[in-house]
């Protein structure tokens, strides 16, 4: 939102809803990019792949929710308009996240808030000088330098 003034003007004048703006966020920059230790409870096929009971399995919710095969030739773009909501940011099946209501909540709270009280709120650095997170599991930057006014 700090680089696209299109989708935050739109966001802030309510014409583009947080809410389509946070999944968004959750699909194309999932803060978990990798899950480990994750065990095959029983053997199965995942395409050509045998997995046997008890196989580590490494998940990989960021590249599932880049996948063209369900988004489409959009995959790659930030786009919150699109009409699939469905991601994987928050896992899937029995262990999917229980705080996944409070994250969304905090998020359609803070960021409408942040947005509001800072309108002239910029990044203090280019967007390509902006650093991740170390390793594979967590996704994020590192930091993110704005100038508020
Ligand atoms: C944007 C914020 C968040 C993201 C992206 C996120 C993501 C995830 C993911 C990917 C998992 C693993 C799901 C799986 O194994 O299939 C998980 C599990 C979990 N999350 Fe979150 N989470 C977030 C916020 C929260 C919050 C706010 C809470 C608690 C208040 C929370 C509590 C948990 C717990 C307890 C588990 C373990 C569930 C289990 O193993 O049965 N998470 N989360």
């Amino acid at each position: 939102m700090l680089t696209n003034p299109d989708q935050r003007a739109a966001a802030l004048d309510g014409s583009l809803p947080w809410a389509d703006v946070i999944e968004e966020v959750l699909r194309f920059e999932p803060s978990i990019a990798h899950a480990p230790l994750r065990y095959a409870v029983h053997d199965f096929t995942l395409g050509d792949v045998a997995i046997a009971a008890g196989d580590p399995i490494l998940s990989c919710p960021a590249g599932a929710n880049r996948d063209p095969e369900i988004y489409g030739d959009s995959a790659g773009s930030f786009d919150p308009t699109r009409t699939n909501k469905d991601h994987m940011a928050f896992g899937y099946g029995p262990h999917r996240c229980p705080g996944a209501p409070l994250a969304r909540l905090e998020a359609q709270v803070a960021l409408p808030s942040l947005f509001q009280r800072f309108p002239q709120m910029k990044l203090a650095v280019s967007s390509d000088e902006l650093g991740s997170v170390p390793g594979f599991i967590a996704n994020g930057h590192d930091r993110l330098p704005v100038l508020l006014k």
